[in-house]
């Protein structure tokens, strides 16, 4: 995409002028991860969050992640460029749901993949994110039970890594569970020489015929340690302009041509432009929701 000069001064501008910093997850446009301040999967999105000494954060992702920054960093302003760009998984569980679940169960220590809204985060002992699910389950005392909500495939997979019986929620990644094993067999014989990477919320008969299951930090890690030159991609379709711009003599394959995330789709150069000049649209959380989500992140971030 051409990408207006213009347009990319007027953001460094009012970036400056607001004390601002851009924070980008991997599956957003390339224009957008150019103009970023930081590109990173979730876990490195929320401690960049928490860690920054910006004003202002333009979160380049979905809702969720933006609550996240504003959880973490309440004396900021977090804006989202386009406020209808929510995670369909995060929507799967609500805070009354979980708490009746909570009450048929014994006492169980709930673990909330990120990809939750804050309410079911103050709801929760402790989050984690596809990087650190297997950490997450592992710090969690083996007598106790656990409800690990909401993504289904990640929790079986975080099960299946630990020995961890779990109890889950049957929520999933509309763009992750449409995979399927004919997909894998399709793309290996189309590429032969390649390795197959999938993401944990790939359903488990995907996960089983994959070389390497990691979240996106992980594959991208992957792609630069690894000798071979072929990759077909089990994830959302941004992280291979990532991947290209790291290891230009590589070659990356998407392993469907729908792994295609619209909400993560939905922020554009000019809504960041605008979030930048307008300072809207802002994410904030209620103080009483955000004290008790908090300790679910930062329990999360002290594992
Ligand atoms: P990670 O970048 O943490 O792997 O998350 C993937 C995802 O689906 C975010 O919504
Ligand atoms: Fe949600 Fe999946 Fe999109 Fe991530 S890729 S934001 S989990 S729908």
């Amino acid at each position: 995409m051409d990408v207006p000069d213009d347009l990319v001064q007027e953001i460094n501008d009012l970036r400056r002028r607001h004390k601002a910093i851009i924070l980008s997850h991997y599956y957003q446009r390339p224009e957008i991860q150019d103009i970023a301040d930081f590109v990173g999967d979730s876990l490195e999105l929320s401690r960049q969050a928490a860690g920054t000494n910006a004003e202002v954060i333009v979160f380049c992702g979905v809702h969720f992640m933006a609550e996240s920054a504003a959880i973490l960093s309440p004396e900021k302003v977090v804006v989202l460029p386009d406020l209808r760009a929510t995670c369909p998984m995060a929507d799967m569980v609500d805070a009354a749901f979980l708490r009746n679940r909570k009450t048929e169960l014994d006492e169980p220590v709930v673990v909330s993949y990120v990809n939750t809204t804050a309410d079911v985060k103050a709801e929760s002992d402790i989050c984690c994110t596809s990087a650190n699910a297997v950490r997450v389950i592992q710090s969690i005392p083996r007598d106790r039970q656990i409800l690990f909500v909401p993504d289904r495939n990640l929790g079986l997979y975080a099960a299946k890594q630990t020995g961890r019986e779990l109890v889950l929620w049957p929520g999933f990644c509309c763009v992750h569970d449409e995979l399927e094993p004919g997909d894998v067999f399709k793309a290996r014989r189309k590429h032969p020489e390649a390795l197959v990477l999938v993401h944990p919320e790939c359903r488990p008969e995907v996960i089983e015929l994959a070389d390497k299951v990691a979240g996106t930090s992980g594959m991208l890690r992957f792609v630069q340690e690894s000798d071979a030159r072929e990759f077909i991609v089990g994830t959302e379709e941004g992280l291979i302009y990532q991947m290209s711009k790291k290891c230009p003599g590589k070659k990356f394959y998407l392993l469907s041509n729908d792994l295609i995330c619209n909400a993560m789709k939905l922020t554009t150069l000019t809504k960041v432009r605008d979030a930048l000049k307008n300072l809207e649209p802002k994410v904030t959380v209620p103080e009483r929701v955000r004290q008790r989500a908090l300790r679910a992140l930062e329990r999360m971030l002290a594992i």
